[in-house]
């Protein structure tokens, strides 16, 4: 979002990381927050909402609709709502920034309502395939006019009298998903989605403590079946957000890599679509406990304990993809220390997040001296340690930076990626709280090269 000059960081092998520390709240129950609250009719409060820079266009958006969003001096959110149905037209089109699930869950909302929004990204977003969601869209009704390969920027009609429908998802996502549900919330009769593959729920869960009438069931051969009634009274809630496992991750995977760390990442949300990466890590041998574990808001939290471990290959199946879909970047970093060969299957969604994270991902192990192979939707990295030394580009992707600089701490010179801004899209205060642990990083270009001339001489 920003077109500030970019800022290279390059993270250092460092001493072992310890302490306790606190995560932001998650972003796709955030997301989730703002807009069911702006459904709601009267004020909800929103408790540890993640303050990023995605986050925040999501309430810029729901301002937009004519909710009323604001922080309060105790940190908590208010936000009154405006009803189900009953959202006003945006004056303006709409800023996402980097946020696919913010754009693509809105577009779900606005389709329900007889207007016009238009709909404007980052350069990341404006690549990313929007006719995911848009197909269903139309087919409840909504025009649409996108640039072509239906990328943003693009403007969404709905219409009069729009017509729920039974969608089977086609691709296991669940921002298609939720969008489907979120139109579906918006307008009268009943929505069915089929998911043939489960992704994570927050959306059926949080419509559920909103009040909705809505029944999730299990079809034939695996699915799911999700039955929603449309214009229900949502009642306002306060939520609490938990700490957002996909943040958390980059921490877990320090602690385990660097030796001798020993840290406890506390109130880390333990949905069942969302914990892939915890058991992958303890199928490669990660020292990993889970202590305090309990329900929060409708939701399963519990603190996650990381400690230097020594990590070995694994096969990682194709049908665990969902539940880890954000952490396979940092997996990867894991994989490359771990002895033996990791193989990740299922791979072909990473194509199409913030950027094609599968060849982002295979670009920065190479960079750094480690051996992958990159298949059309596979990738295999042989482990053994990581020479480093290299300089990573980020690709407007929050995820690889994060990843990159997790993979320095522990390798043998620095790695350095190219820009740290897009950190702020999901977890502001991510080198703030790896410092507070013993990371070591270094600012200015240049060092990673000046430190490889150093050993060679
Ligand atoms: C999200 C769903 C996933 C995930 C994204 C957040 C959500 O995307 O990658 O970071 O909050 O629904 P897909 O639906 O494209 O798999």
């Amino acid at each position: 979002m920003s077109h500030a000059p970019a800022r290279p960081l390059r993270a250092v092998r460092s001493g072992p990381l310890r302490g306790a520390v606190s995560i932001p709240g998650d972003k796709s129950v955030s997301h989730r927050a703002l807009m069911l609250s702006a459904l709601a009719i009267g004020e909800s409060r929103i408790e540890g909402l993640l303050e990023s820079e995605d986050v925040m266009a999501t309430a810029a958006a729901m301002r937009a609709f004519g909710a009323k969003v604001a922080r309060g001096a105790d940190g908590i959110w208010r936000v009154a709502g405006v009803g189900t149905g009953g959202l006003l037209e945006p004056e303006a089109a709409i800023d996402f920034g980097n946020a696919g699930t913010g754009a693509r869950l809105t577009m779900g909302l606005a389709a329900a309502h007889d207007f016009a929004t238009t709909f404007v990204g980052d350069a990341s977003l404006s690549r990313r395939p929007m006719g995911r969601v848009l197909q269903p869209l139309r087919e409840m009704g909504a025009d649409v006019l996108a640039r072509s390969g239906d990328r943003l920027p693009l403007t969404l009609r709905g219409a009069e009298a729009m017509a729920p429908i039974a969608y089977r998802v086609p691709v296991p996502s669940a921002q298609v998903k939720s969008a489907v549900l979120l139109a579906g919330v918006n307008i009268e009769g009943v929505t069915i989605v089929v998911e043939p593959v489960a992704t994570r729920d927050h959306t059926e869960r949080m419509l559920a403590g909103f009040g909705a009438e809505i029944e999730v069931a299990a079809g034939g051969t695996g699915e799911t079946v999700i039955r929603l009634q449309g214009l229900p009274k949502l009642r306002p809630q306060h939520v609490v957000v938990p700490g957002d496992p996909s943040s958390a991750a980059f921490l877990i995977v320090a602690a385990l890599l660097v030796k001798d760390s020993d840290l406890l990442v506390r109130n880390v949300l333990l949905n069942p679509g969302r914990t892939g990466l915890l058991t992958t890590l303890r199928e490669m041998g990660a020292d990993l406990a889970i202590e305090n574990e309990r329900s929060s808001g409708g939701e399963q939290v519990g603190d996650v304990r990381a400690r230097g471990s020594d990590l070995r290959g694994v096969v990682v199946p194709a049908e665990r993809a969902p539940s880890m879909i954000d952490e396979y970047p940092v997996l990867a970093v894991a994989a490359a220390f771990a002895s033996g060969r990791t193989e990740m299957l299922g791979l072909g969604e990473l194509r199409v997040k913030e950027s094609d994270r599968l060849a982002a991902v295979a670009r920065g192990l190479a960079a750094n001296g480690v051996v992958c192979e990159e298949g059309p939707a596979s990738l295999s990295v042989d482990g053994g340690g990581v020479p480093g030394g290299g300089t990573v580009p980020t690709h407007l992707d929050h995820r690889i930076a994060m990843s990159f600089l997790v993979m320095g701490l522990a390798s043998d010179r620095p790695v350095e990626i190219d820009d740290i801004a897009m950190i702020a899209t999901s977890f502001p205060n991510f080198l703030d709280l790896m410092r507070g642990i013993g990371a070591a990083f270094e600012e200015g270009p240049g060092a990673t090269a000046l430190s490889a001339a150093a050993e060679t001489d």
